[in-house]
């Protein structure tokens, strides 16, 4: 199959079709917040003042129309509290309802909606104290990536769309809010605390987390906000947030946001982290005691280039963000753990695009990076091509240039682009200008059309040596055909343990497997990443020793990327089916809903 000449591509509306906002004609550019966090009625009761802006002048926006999804719209006023007329139009599937404000003439520079947020809303995951570490007060976090920003704040909630806020937040004495953003003037004896985002952003960064949160600093711009209980380990697990972003400020320029910290969440975090500015949210299951995980952090850390400063403008868009990422999150895995381990996860990135691409199951169509994403749920990705194919472009990019120059293209784009949003149409034209200057036939041969909008993965693809997987095969094979380990060694990276996993047969008995087991403990790792890979592998084999390990690691965590292929392996191994349903359906209730939307269509 052809792709799809970039110029037709260039032809998908610019229009954001996840939202029901009219950002053409009127546009808030600072919103208000005053939230206060009912944990009894899993609930915030908000006031938000919007001031407004009339981009193409005050005549051509008779109505202010904004996302919204489950809110109870309670009153909305102009400054001086006259009352405007509103209608809450009737749910659209994925998007939510419009709020449509009619504008009286002339038209006001500010308007107040107060409202208060469901149970359900999609955004907030409310955990009973038993949900937390110490178990003695409940816990509220935010997840507005991708469109669920709508459900706790009435707002134009498009990627393309940014502004600035400011926030007081109540919540009850003895709790301690957190939001991404700068803190200001905090009454914790009264449970007041203030916010401010000075740096315009779009909606699906706006986040906020409540609970007993405690904070040590780890650098001099760096601290971690933890559960008392996790926040020494977590402390010691990401003491190299500084030298992150030192790395990352000598690649592509100035750190923008101040200040990066941490707040690492309960268990029930259904991603392993959340570039949130200021402040990334992460998964506790990336604390594995030996700083091995730490990618996850880099990867946040990156976002502050790519996805916070310059933004995808639609959900279609979205390799510009995640690609990228993945691709400087790799860079900076290079400059601080070396260059082995930044080629041997790059190599694991790389087969699980082929293994995407392979796989009857997945639609050509969306292997490709940029398509049309209308009408389809922007949480559901295909990870291996808007990431790791979207990186792998870079990758090529990057051999084909040379280091200097890419490094040299990409800092300069982030610099011109700051703060604002792309287009993929807009980002390969800038390619074309200032990387490849013109030139046609250079152009042709790097195949960019193909890699932007084609299925598959196109043939010059960079692939990087490693031979340390040389080896890390070899012992896999080792094993395989006499039980030998001798070339296994206690040392190795997360990324060796993985590709050795990986190596093995996909069918072994049970003494294979409990050899194994006994020869290195894999059900009692305390790296999630291994430890789900070996699962996944007892499962196929229907390795029953290992299953208490399973039970535990599904009950205490709910990290959708280990959820949802343990599950699958369950639900696709007939012997493990019911075992798998009935695990679920004990665990369920402790999962954050965007983990549930996905195993639900497992087990449907
Ligand atoms: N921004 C994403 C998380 C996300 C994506 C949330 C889409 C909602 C919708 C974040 O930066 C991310 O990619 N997290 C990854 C970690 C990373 C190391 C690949 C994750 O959670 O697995
Ligand atoms: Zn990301």
């Amino acid at each position: 199959m052809l792709p799809l000449p970039l110029i037709l591509a260039a032809a998908l509306p610019a229009v954001d079709p996840h939202s029901l906002a009219n950002p053409q004609v009127v546009r808030p550019t600072h919103i208000a917040l005053d939230l206060g966090v009912d944990f009894q009625r899993k609930s915030i009761r908000g006031q938000a003042d919007l001031s407004l802006e009339y981009p193409q002048g005050e005549s051509k926006a008779a109505t202010l129309d904004l996302d919204t999804r489950d809110l109870t719209i309670e009153a909305v006023t102009d400054a001086a509290g006259k009352p405007l007329p509103f209608a809450l139009d009737p749910p659209v599937k994925l998007l939510g309802q419009r709020l449509r404000i009619t504008l009286p003439e002339p038209r006001p520079k500010q308007v107040r909606i107060a409202y208060r947020t469901s149970p359900t809303a999609t955004a907030l995951q409310w955990l009973d104290p038993r949900q937390t570490t110490s178990g003695k007060q409940p816990f509220l976090f935010t997840q507005s990536q991708s469109i669920h920003a709508r459900s706790w704040v009435p707002c134009m909630d498009s990627p393309g769309v940014r502004l600035t806020y400011e926030a007081v937040v109540r919540v009850p004495a003895g709790t301690t809010a957190v939001m991404a953003a700068e803190a200001g003037a905090h009454v914790p004896e009264k449970g007041v605390f203030r916010f401010r985002m000075p740096q315009a952003i779009p909606p699906y960064l706006f986040a906020l987390s409540a609970g007993e949160i405690a904070r040590k600093e780890v650098g001099p711009r760096t601290a971690v906000f933890a559960e008392p209980g996790v926040l020494e380990k977590a402390a010691w697990e990401f003491a190299e947030m500084e030298t992150m972003v030192e790395a990352a400020e000598r690649l592509y320029g100035p750190y923008a946001w101040g200040r990066w910290d941490v707040l690492v969440l309960p268990p029930s975090f259904p991603f392993g982290g959340m570039e949130n500015p200021r402040l990334t949210f992460a998964t506790p299951t990336i604390i594995a005691g030996d700083r091995s995980l730490t990618s996850v952090m880099a990867h946040e850390l990156a976002h502050s280039w790519s996805g916070n400063l310059v933004t995808n403008a639609t959900w279609s868009d979205f390799w510009l963000n995640e690609g990228f990422t993945s691709y400087i999150e790799n860079r900076l895995v290079e400059e601080i753990y070396g260059r082995d381990r930044a080629q041997m996860e790059a190599l694991l990135s790389l087969r699980e695009i082929q293994e995407t691409v392979a796989n009857p199951k997945t639609a050509a169509a969306r292997t490709a990076m940029y398509r049309d994403t209308a009408g389809e749920d922007p949480d559901d990705y295909e990870g291996a091509i808007v990431y790791q194919k979207g990186a792998a472009f870079l990758h090529m990019l990057e051999a084909r240039f040379g280091r200097k120059a890419f490094d040299a293209f990409l800092r300069g784009y982030f610099d011109s682009h700051r703060f604002q949003g792309m287009t993929t149409p807009q980002f390969v034209e800038i390619l074309r200008k200032d990387l490849f200057k013109g030139d046609a036939a250079s152009w042709a041969d790097a195949k960019v059309d193909e890699w932007v909008t084609g299925p598959g993965l196109p043939g010059n693809v960079v692939v990087p040596p490693s031979e340390r997987f040389d080896r890390t095969r070899a012992a896999a094979q080792a094993f395989a055909k006499d039980g030998s380990h001798a070339g296994v060694r206690k040392d190795w990276v997360t990324a060796e343990w993985l590709d050795f996993l990986g190596a093995l047969p996909r069918t072994m008995t049970g003494a294979q497997m409990e050899a194994l087991d006994k020869a290195f403990a894999f059900s009692k790792s305390g790296n999630a990443e291994v430890l789900s890979a070996w699962l996944a592998t007892a499962v196929r084999n229907d390795y029953e020793p290992a299953y208490p390990a399973l039970e535990d690691f599904l009950l205490r965590q709910g990290r959708r990327k280990f959820l949802r292929p343990l599950y699958q392996a369950l639900y696709d191994n007939p012997k493990t089916r019911e075992r798998g349903r009935a695990l679920y359906a004990k665990a369920r209730p402790g999962y954050h809903p965007i983990a549930t939307a996905s195993i639900d269509a497992i087990f449907k």
